[in-house]
């Protein structure tokens, strides 16, 4: 048996989540979807394997980057553990929706875990999650599903959210250079849509931009944000749905 975890993670918190539930495991190969200008045709799964498939939440279902770039694997009835990264405010769903697009690909989803990591966009909610009781926690569900993978039931796995899924419309939110930017270009070279011009980074692409605000967090010069007026307004109107210290969930 091999273990495996596929991760679409632009800011990290997604990657910190599955890092935890792995922990655990042994010898862990690790495959990155936020990889840019990469293709995945070649990745298959054999029957005896374990893989563990990490998305984050976008607008309540998983980034539809990321489920065309899963979708190129194939897996033969591969034993499955889906995870789905949320910031705090709800993961409506994405669990689901993860859960049908890892059976596509042939995966045999055994158990599913949602979990908080900081918000990407608005850092100021879950800040710092996971944090070291997040990381025991999630650390023990992976052991557990260790202990469960020749047991667990999927057909028994009822998980929540909705079919069809929420519709989401609206564009990305898109971060732009501001003064500060040097043109260094690190931002155009990790940008997992390549949506960033690399001869200007000053330059974007809006309609190749997913919003995932990886150029953000890379960007050494604190020099991309995306208008910080609309944020804060948005944060003020979606406030209480933030509220509180939403839990970590295992389904098996
Ligand atoms: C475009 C976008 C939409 C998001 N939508 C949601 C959401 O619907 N619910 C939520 O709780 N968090 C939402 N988040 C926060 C992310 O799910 C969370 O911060 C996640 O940890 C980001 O993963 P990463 O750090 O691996 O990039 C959103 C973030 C982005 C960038």
């Amino acid at each position: 048996m091999s273990n495996f975890a596929i991760t679409f993670s632009p800011t990290g918190g997604t990657l910190r989540v599955v890092q935890a539930v792995t922990s655990a495991w042994q010898d862990v190969r690790h495959i990155d979807l936020s990889e840019p200008a990469k293709t995945f045709d070649e990745v298959a799964f054999g029957k005896s394997d374990l893989v563990a498939i990490a998305m984050p939440v976008y607008s309540g279902r998983i980034p539809a980057f990321a489920v065309r770039r899963l979708l190129q694997m194939k897996a033969d009835g591969s034993k499955c553990v889906i995870i789905a990264v949320y910031g705090n405010r709800a993961y409506e769903d994405a669990l689901v929706e993860l859960q049908d697009t890892a059976a596509k690909c042939g995966f045999d989803v055994i158990a599913a875990i949602t979990a908080v990591a900081e918000h990407s966009i608005m850092r100021q909610f879950a800040t710092g999650r996971p944090d070291k009781d997040d990381a025991a926690e999630l650390a023990e569900f992976g052991r557990r599903i260790m202990e469960a993978v020749h047991t667990a039931d999927s057909k028994a796995l009822c998980l929540p959210g909705n079919r069809p899924y929420k519709n989401v419309d609206g564009g990305a939110f898109v971060p732009k250079a501001t003064h500060r930017c040097t043109g260094c270009g690190i931002c155009a070279r990790s940008c997992p849509a390549q949506a960033i011009d690399t001869d200007d980074p000053r330059r974007v692409d809006k309609s190749r931009c997913i919003g995932c605000f990886r150029c953000v967090s890379v960007c050494p010069e604190h020099a991309r944000r995306f208008n910080p007026l609309l944020l804060k307004s948005f944060a003020m109107l979606m406030g209480k749905a933030f509220a509180g210290r939403k839990p970590n969930e295992l389904f098996i």
